[in-house]
Parts: C-alpha cells; structure tokens; sequence
C-alpha cells in the first residue's frame, strides 16, 4: 500500500513520530496511550495524533492549549465549530423532545425535511433521513435498486463513499477494499474524470474519453441501475464542465439512475449550495451528510425525485435515528446558518480570492507544480519537478508537519496534495493567517531539501 492510494496520511511515519516527540506533551502523551489501548487500531485514524480539547468557529485547541486553523474538520464544519445558533437550537429541543419512536413523526423532523427539499435542485422532492453519510448512501442503492428492478452499479476508481461492505463495493480505494474479501456483485468501476492521471492519455486535448467510456460500459451491460460518484472529489478534482452532462444523458439513454454523492461538497462549500449546480445537472439521487447536523449531530439524507417514492412495501432506511428529533433541529437550524450568514457567497469569493494567493504563491515556489480549487475546496499538489510530474510525497507530509508547528491543520491526500477545506465561516483575515503559515511551511521544506 502506498501513500499514493490513500485519502488521508497515514497513522506510522518518521515525520510524524518526530513531531510528536517535539510537540506531544506528557499529560497528551498519556490520553494517547490510553486512547491506543481502547480503540481498535486502523488505518487512518487510531494511534491518533494528538488530543483536542475544545473547537469553535474555524478551528480547534488542543490539550496542550495550542490553537489551529482547521482546514480539514473531516468537512463537517460547514458553519465552524460549535456554531451558537445550531447549539440553541439542540438545547431547546432537547428540554422539548429528545427522540422520536419508530411509526410516530414529530415537528422538527417535518420542518427540517420542508427546508431541504426548499432548497434543493427542482424535482427532488423526497427525503430520507439516515445517521450518517455511509448509511445514507446504502439507501441511496437500495433504492437506486427498487426503482430500476436492476442491481449493478457504476462507478469511479479511486472514489470514496463510505467504508461499510456496500459503499467501498462502490468505492474505489485500494485502502478499503484489499484484503476484506468478496464485495457487492454487480458493480464495475471505470477511470475517473481526472486529466492528471488520465488512462486515456488525453492531456491538454482532453475529449471526455472517460465519459464515452462510461456510455460504453451502460451500453455492454444493458442493466445498469445506477452510476454512482461524487460531484466533485474532495481530494480536490473537478471534473471539466461537460462531464457531468455527458453521464447525465448516458444515464438517460441506457435506463440508469444518476446517484451523486455530495456528502462534503453539498451546503455552499464549492460556492453553490450543490456542487451539481457547477454543472447544470440534476440527479436522481443526492446524497448529503458531513456539516448537515451542525458538525455535532451526524446526520444525512438522501433526495430523490418524487416519482421514486414508489414502493411503500420495502425498508429502504429503518433507521433507529431517522427522525431524530434533536438531529433534524440541528439540520434546520444549520441551514437556517448558511442561508442567513450567506455562506455559499461567501466561499465562492474567499475561494477565488485564495486561489489568486496561491497562484501568486506558486509563481515563488519550485515545489507548487498544480493547484486547483473551487469554493472553499483547495488543493495544493507538491511536484518534485514540473518536468517528470514526479509526487513530491516526503516533502509534503513535511509541509503539514511544518504547517501544524504554525498552527493549521489540513491533510494529505494522495500522498502529495494538500487538502485544504476550512470551515465556510472562515474571515479573510484567517485565510490570510492560514496562508502565511502554509507559505512559511513550504519554504522550510524547500530551504532544508537545497
Ligand atoms: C464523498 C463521501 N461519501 C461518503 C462518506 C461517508 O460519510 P460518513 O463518514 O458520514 O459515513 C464520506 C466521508 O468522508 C465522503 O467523503
């Protein structure tokens, strides 16, 4: 396993054991040894890295009483940490209603439903509610299933849609699909729309091969239910304008659904409340989750097109939690945040506004050899050189290292892109503090490699 097959950095390097060997201190030290000794260990997550203390607005403190700028928050910080009106809304309901029994609804679980489908893309009408992103997108195929009387399923290599048995069967991530055994039947995996790692070869002259190919597999197969993937990855890439128009009529034309997961990007972090807004696409199914329960209830939900609302005789969710009601009053009141606060605007033109830094940010460093964004998802890709293409993986992680001893934490992905996504509540002042800091990282790192 390389780091390159990897979403996030991984859990055993000396980069960070020498980190933490400078910045653990012993109180810290303890609370991650007895973390170790409770939690199973895996990739990605357990041994952790260090203790948080408290979070609020953009960032985080951790035990040893040191802030950061959190630009990764796992993308559920879509009003910032702890936002005082999502935190009210909780208290109130929970001096109201604290759960909601199986056959019974209740009001919150009502209204936060009415304001979904308000704001969704016209036509999806219908809602179900699920605990988390991983479940939501396990109905999303159930239902994908029960509406086409088909069970295959298309979808991209190197994507993420959760790790239980069914999303990483649709996922494409080495991580979480070696060594687990036989997976969902009936799903088929085609290249991604990246024009970085493109199979095709198209480079610069860029045809959409990839999407043509996903209309051949539609075509060889016959009996699709649905093609699955997400909008815009958060690694980032972003697919070229057409693309999704062009697997929208694919679906069309071969019978298939159109699922797209937009569990991080969805709520304004691209600059449009839905990332498929970017490419005038409707789905048949969205799937939300990440910052929708305020980023303290987990919390998702699947949309789909009224039609599909067809078959009353099967469970397609049967969730304990769907309609929590103290959940769904932190979705309402989180809404109620990006709407009031205006923040979809507001990561459209600090997305553009940072994009012109990093540009300009690019232009003093060897090590920068792509960057790309929109909105507030960002990615900054270390090259050893222009030339070779060559991942600049060491270098990197040392720049996130470098970048956490200043106080901003993001991850890296794919062994050499930085990841970054603040909360949408970011000012430019901290984007312009969070800036200063990655700069300083990265020119450490070219000082110490001359
Ligand atoms: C694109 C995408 N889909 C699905 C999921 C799974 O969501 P959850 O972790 O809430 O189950 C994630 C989580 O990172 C994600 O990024």
């Amino acid at each position: 396993m390389s780091q390159f097959d990897t979403e996030g950095d991984l859990n055993l390097s000396q980069n960070r054991r020498q980190w933490a060997a400078e910045n653990i201190d012993a109180p810290t030290r303890r609370l991650l040894e007895e973390d170790a000794r409770c939690f199973l260990h895996q990739s990605l997550s357990t041994p952790c890295l260090n203790v948080i203390k408290s979070a609020s607005g953009s960032g985080f403190e951790d035990t040893a009483g040191r802030r950061y700028l959190d630009f990764h928050g796992n993308n559920v910080h879509t009003v910032g940490f702890g936002h005082p009106k999502v935190i009210a809304a909780i208290k109130e309901q929970l001096d109201q209603l604290t759960f909601c029994t199986r056959r019974y609804t209740c009001e919150p679980a009502i209204r936060f439903a009415e304001k979904l489908i308000e704001i969704a893309p016209p036509g999806l009408d219908r809602v179900l509610l699920a605990p988390g992103g991983t479940t939501a997108i396990s109905t999303a195929l159930k239902l994908a299933r029960v509406a086409t009387g088909r069970f295959k399923f298309v979808s991209m290599w190197d994507s993420f849609h959760g790790a239980s048995l069914d999303a990483i069967s649709v996922g494409g991530e080495a991580i979480f699909r070696r060594d687990i055994g036989p997976l969902l039947p009936g799903c088929e995996h085609v290249p991604p729309a990246d024009n970085r790692h493109c199979p095709f070869k198209c480079g610069a002259s860029c045809s959409l091969a990839c999407a043509d190919y996903v209309e051949y597999v539609l075509e060889k197969e016959g009996d699709v239910a649905a093609i699955i993937g997400e909008t815009i990855r958060s690694i980032p890439f972003i697919p070229p304008p057409e693309y999704w128009k062009r697997i929208r009529a694919a679906c069309d034309k071969h019978g298939a659904l159109l699922i797209l997961d937009e569990i991080p990007m969805g709520l304004g972090r691209t600059g449009r409340m839905f990332a498929c807004q970017h490419y005038e696409v409707t789905p048949d199914i969205l799937v939300l989750g990440k910052g929708l329960g305020g980023g303290i209830f987990p919390l998702a939900a699947v949309l789909c097109r009224g039609a599909m609302n067809s078959s009353p005789h099967t469970a397609m969710g049967h969730y304990t939690h769907e309609k929590n009601p103290v959940a769904c009053a932190a979705g309402l009141a989180t809404l109620q945040v990006i709407e009031e606060e205006g923040l979809v605007e507001h990561a459209r033109v600090l997305g553009e506004y940072t994009m012109d830094r990093l540009r300009t940010m690019a232009q003093r460093h060897p090590l920068i050899g792509d960057i790309r964004g929109l909105g507030l998802i960002l990615g900054v890709e270390l090259l050893k050189d222009g030339f070779t293409l060559t991942p600049a993986a060491d270098e990197a992680e040392r720049v996130m290292y470098a970048a956490l001893r200043g106080g901003l934490n993001f991850k890296v992905t794919k062994g050499n892109i930085l990841t970054l996504t603040p909360a949408l509540t970011l000012t430019q002042a901290e984007m312009d503090q969070a800036l200063a800091i990655l700069e300083r990282a990265i020119d450490s790192v070219e000082t110490r490699g001359k």
